[in-house]
């Protein structure tokens, strides 16, 4: 197993290119399910997470080939309706293939996601979409299995916004019959992009973006062909980077109207942004402020902002306050952060963040995916050695972190525990 070691205390400085978002590629990916030609996805980043997508795709019957950063997948003939254990255990966002599958072939088995380290996370709000639509769900050994002859168009409310249940009723209203309206639904900048490539397909759409959106089903779907948008999520994170350490970076692809939450809550802290004509510079101030954020949906305050901009808080000049509101059970990175010296206090869903002066480098352990990109974080601005292990966990939503960072002039390298 491998583990990042980081000497702290570089500002970083220079120009890093942002790699394509895994949140829009992973339901891209499964949108290529609904058509059984050849499509197309570029500007697909190298990650735990597409592997397991791609072998998803593989296991379902789709063929699949990686050409340079260029994903081609051909549905043509599906020979497996069933999203197995193994897979959807690895990685939440395989219930995906459940709309998809519905649409196109009438029957889905997947295996239910289960827990997970940043809470429950049920998928009712999916199964309550698609049994509008008229598909019968029924629990079986730790299955979901669905079947419908044909969906048929509904007029669906969720609970709550839900980014996954939101794109899994995109992609199964797409083809079904007649007209069917989203409620409630999540506005994320991913699903405008899936809303987008579906209507490429020749899917009728309307609304993405907002909360009310309008599907028209049709009754087949041409092959995607689409280049990824950029992870507002990675470029979050390399801005905190810089402004943890004083830095000063341009981050390429970066966009401000997907950013705009983080961005006012930067500018609050004291960090300097200028947009440039291809992304977005971002310098740190000497004295980093406090801050308070509260997590919510698109375009409130990003959940998968909320660790590293807690580890910003930790070196802030005062006392701020972190409120999760998305995800229960999403501040196990919290320890971690107190192991380098970090003085944290945890409340139900809120947490107080005095800040030090100082981080003081120590190994520590990665918990999940964001938290992982937060301890990095905490790394670059502790002083002396940080040594962050169970890094599986980066790999599965950071492209090279380790490599970019080291282009920014920071102290850090991937080894061998
Ligand atoms: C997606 C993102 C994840 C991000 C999250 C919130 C992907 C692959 N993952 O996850 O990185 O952190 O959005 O921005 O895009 N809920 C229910 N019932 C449901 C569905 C959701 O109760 O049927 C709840 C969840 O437990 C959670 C909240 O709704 O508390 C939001 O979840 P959701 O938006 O669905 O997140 P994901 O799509 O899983």
């Amino acid at each position: 197993m491998h583990k990042i070691v980081i000497k702290g205390g570089v500002p970083l400085k220079g120009e890093v290119r942002i790699s394509g978002a895994k949140n829009a590629v992973l339901p891209l990916l499964f949108a290529t399910l609904l058509s059984d030609g050849q499509s197309e996805i570029c500007n697909v980043p190298a990650l735990r997470d597409i592997d397991t997508a791609v072998a998803l795709l593989n296991t379902l019957g789709a063929t699949t080939e990686r050409v340079g950063d260029c994903c081609q997948v051909n549905a043509s003939a599906i020979q497996s309706i069933e999203a197995p254990y193994d897979l959807v255990r690895t990685m939440r966002a395989s219930v995906l293939v459940l709309g998809p599958l519905l649409a196109r072939c009438g029957h889905a088995r997947v295996s239910l996601p289960g827990g997970c380290a940043i809470g429950a996370r049920p998928i009712d709000q999916h199964l309550k979409g698609f049994e509008a639509l008229g598909a019968k769900i029924t629990l079986d050994h730790g299955y979901v299995e669905a079947h419908a002859e044909r969906l048929r168009g509904a007029h669906i409310i969720f609970d709550m916004p839900t980014v996954g249940g939101t794109e899994n009723l995109l992609m199964a209203t797409a083809l079904a019959e007649g007209e069917s309206i989203i409620e409630n639904a999540a506005r994320e900048p991913e699903i405008v992009q899936l809303a987008e490539a579906l209507i490429s397909m020749g899917a009728k759409i309307e609304g993405a973006g907002t909360a009310r959106i309008q599907i028209e089903g049709v009754s087949s779907l041409n092959p995607l062909k689409i280049s990824v948008m950029p992870d507002r999520i990675e470029a979050g994170t390399f801005m905190i980077a810089s402004a943890m350490t004083g830095g000063d970076i341009l981050v390429r692809g970066a966009q401000q109207r997907d950013q705009e939450a983080l961005l006012q809550k930067m500018a609050e802290a004291g960090v300097m942004i200028h947009p440039e004509r291809d992304g977005l510079r971002v310098v740190g101030p000497e004295k980093l402020m406090p801050v308070d954020i509260r997590t919510s949906t698109f375009p409130g305050f990003p959940t998968d902002m909320q660790a590293q901009f807690m580890a910003m808080m930790a070196i802030a000049d005062g006392t701020s306050r972190v409120s999760e509101n998305v995800f229960e059970n999403r501040f196990m990175h919290v320890c971690e952060l107190q192991r380098l010296g970090a003085d944290i206090s945890i409340d139900g869903h809120s947490a107080q963040i005095h800040g030090v002066k100082q981080l003081l480098g120590a190994p520590v352990m990665a918990t999940d995916l964001r938290a992982s990109a937060c301890l990095i974080l905490a790394g670059l601005a502790a002083d002396n050695t940080t040594e962050v292990s169970r890094i599986y966990h980066l790999d599965r939503g950071y492209e090279r972190i380790e490599e970019k960072l080291a282009g920014l002039g920071a102290c850090i390298e991937r080894v061998l525990e």
